[in-house]
């Protein structure tokens, strides 16, 4: 699965932006609040406008301190997947708990320096585990190659079935990372700038997906 993050988008055009990239499995939706990362985007007034003007299915990772307040909303207004930082959230499990009774696929991330063995008992009552490949807070940044291992551990938990979550890997992926990260067992790729950043976007999506798959 390929999801283009629309943080390397251009803001002032978002429905076009996301039309632009038809051939997206998700869309992913980069909220960040100024005090979790030191960066600011957008809320869930906006990310519910983008929802509704493309039927791509969202993908929103909530960089935020207390998360628990605030995932259950992105879950209500429609996204397919909701992702909450361990190292912000109170209680991971409630907020997997009311995203999941809202609607939505419940997803945990951890930061480059956050150890996967630590979360692994919280992850089973999630969905989708999101490897961070650089630190939160800007699209742009080289991917930490260091981080892959953690992919390998998550993928060997999935394959053996001792964890059932979908290993989503985000920051730095470009035709020059993609295969390594599928090498090491990610599920989904999540890329900004080498989406948005290229001249036809959607061809972006496709060459990524090819080369993941190969
Ligand atoms: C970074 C965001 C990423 C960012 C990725 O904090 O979570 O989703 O948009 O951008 P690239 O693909 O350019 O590293
Ligand atoms: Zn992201």
């Amino acid at each position: 699965m390929i999801a283009p993050s629309i943080l390397s988008a251009d803001f002032a055009r978002l429905a076009e932006e996301a039309a632009a990239v038809p051939g997206a499995d998700w869309l992913h939706v980069d909220v960040m609040d100024g005090h979790f990362v030191p960066n600011l985007t957008l809320g869930l007034p906006v990310v519910e406008a983008l929802g509704r003007s493309t039927p791509i299915p969202l993908d929103c990772h909530l960089m935020i301190d207390d998360p628990d307040r605030w995932a259950p909303g992105y879950a209500e207004i429609g996204s397919r997947n909701v992702t909450v930082h361990a190292e912000a959230a109170h209680d991971p499990r409630g907020c997997a708990r009311d995203i999941r009774a809202a609607g939505a696929l419940a997803g945990l991330s951890i930061k480059p320096g956050t150890p996967l063995e630590d979360w692994v008992e919280v992850l089973r009552d999630f969905d989708t585990l999101l490897v961070m490949s650089v630190e939160p807070g800007f699209g742009g940044q080289s991917f930490m190659p260091e981080v892959l291992e953690k992919v390998r551990t998550a993928r060997r938990l999935v394959d053996t079935g001792h964890l059932t979550v979908l290993v989503e890997i985000d920051g730095g992926i470009s035709a020059s990372t993609v295969e390594q990260a599928a090498e090491a067992g990610v599920d989904c790729f999540v890329a900004g700038s080498a989406v948005y950043g290229a001249d036809d976007p959607n061809k972006a999506v496709e060459a990524l997906r090819a080369q993941a798959a190969a």
